[in-house]
């Protein structure tokens, strides 16, 4: 272990997030900010919101700035950086299907783009890139690895790996140092939409029945938000980031029951289960991923399945008023 740090010194370190106001890039700007770092966030609102980052706005620059139009070379001449964490993206898959050609422009030209004022400029500082497990498509074993196929069945995929793969090359050719973080779907406060915040809008409808696709034994992978943030900082700090990429999840499996016995369990409502039968189309019985990769460089998931579960059920309580009994 000696040679990883668990706890990088980020003091004395100037640090650029786009996406900040977003789900996962708020919370990694709210870790930075506890670890000492001066932190600048360009993002649009587009699906992020101020009100994300209100516990640090006193700590933070936050430009309404779409990274579209952002000429890099003289920004980065301008704002000296040491870490660039790139979040910024259109962040799900049903927009790329319905509009490729935006999903596109964002996802892959701009992050292109960056990367070539970043060649052209000999950028010496240390970018990590939010890619996906969207690059694997329907992947054919579980625990995922690294080097297993990636076949990308959406748009969002194909540009997610078309950056990964123009990032590695650039790392390799031109000496930048530059790493990609696969996350897996990751669940916590500020999230509204996806399975954990979907049964919790459930549950509020309606305390006698909670509808669940398939027959609750899918197996799936929980990442608590703070440690998706945690995993880009200790890849910024620890990585060799010669362009490699990373799986990023909790590493841990639980079925889609247990997850909503947990969430009941929490909340104190007690629903008959419904269960549809058969799994939607596309929805794998078990989707699990190695983070060996990860674990190699200094990673341990800090918050643990329900301890995660617990601080999300407070979270929806708060923004949504509810009481559940
Ligand atoms: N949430 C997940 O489970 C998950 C899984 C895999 C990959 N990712 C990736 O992680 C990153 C963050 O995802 P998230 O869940 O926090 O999504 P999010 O939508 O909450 O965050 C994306 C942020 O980018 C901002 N943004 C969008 N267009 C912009 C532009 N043109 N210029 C500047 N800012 C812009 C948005 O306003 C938002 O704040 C994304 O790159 C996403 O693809 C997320």
């Amino acid at each position: 272990m000696s040679a990883y740090q668990q706890n990088a010194d980020w003091s004395a370190t100037s640090v650029l997030v786009t996406g900040g106001a977003g789900f996962i890039g708020s919370h990694l700007v709210e870790l930075l900010v506890a670890a000492g770092a001066r932190v600048r966030v360009l993002d649009t609102l587009a699906t992020g919101h101020r009100e994300n980052l209100s516990a640090v706005a006193e700590s933070i620059t936050l430009h309404e700035t779409d990274i579209r139009e952002l000429d890099w070379a003289t920004y980065l001449a301008e704002h000296p950086t040491d870490v660039l964490f790139h979040l910024a993206a259109n962040a799900y898959v049903p927009p790329s299907v319905e509009t490729p050609a935006v999903d596109c422009e964002l996802n892959f030209a701009t992050t292109f783009r960056l990367l070539e004022a970043l060649r052209v400029t000999r950028w010496p500082g240390r970018l990590v890139f939010a890619s996906s497990a969207a690059v694997y498509g329907n992947s054919v074993r579980v625990p995922i690895r690294e080097d297993d196929p990636t076949v990308p069945i959406s748009p969002y995929g194909v540009g997610k790996l078309a950056a990964e793969r123009y990032l590695a090359v650039f790392a390799q050719l031109y000496g930048l140092r530059l790493a990609s973080v696969r996350f897996f779907s990751a669940f916590g406060p500020r999230q509204r939409k996806q399975v954990v915040f979907d049964l919790l809008a459930k549950l509020e409808r309606d305390r006698e029945r909670l509808f669940i696709h398939g027959d609750g034994t899918q197996v799936r992978d929980f990442l608590y938000v703070e440690d998706a943030a945690r995993s880009a900082m200790i890849v910024a700090a620890n990585a060799p980031l010669r362009g490699e990429a990373y799986n990023v999840g909790a590493g841990s499996e639980y079925t889609i029951d247990q997850l909503a016995k947990s969430l009941c369990r929490i909340t104190g409502v007690q629903p008959d289960f419904d269960y549809s039968g058969s799994n939607r189309p596309g929805d794998p019985e078990k989707l699990v991923v190695d983070i060996s990769r990860l674990c190699d460089i200094g990673y341990r998931p800090a918050v643990d399945f329900d301890q995660g579960l617990a601080q999300t059920v407070a979270w929806y309580e708060s923004v949504t008023g509810v009481r559940w009994s």
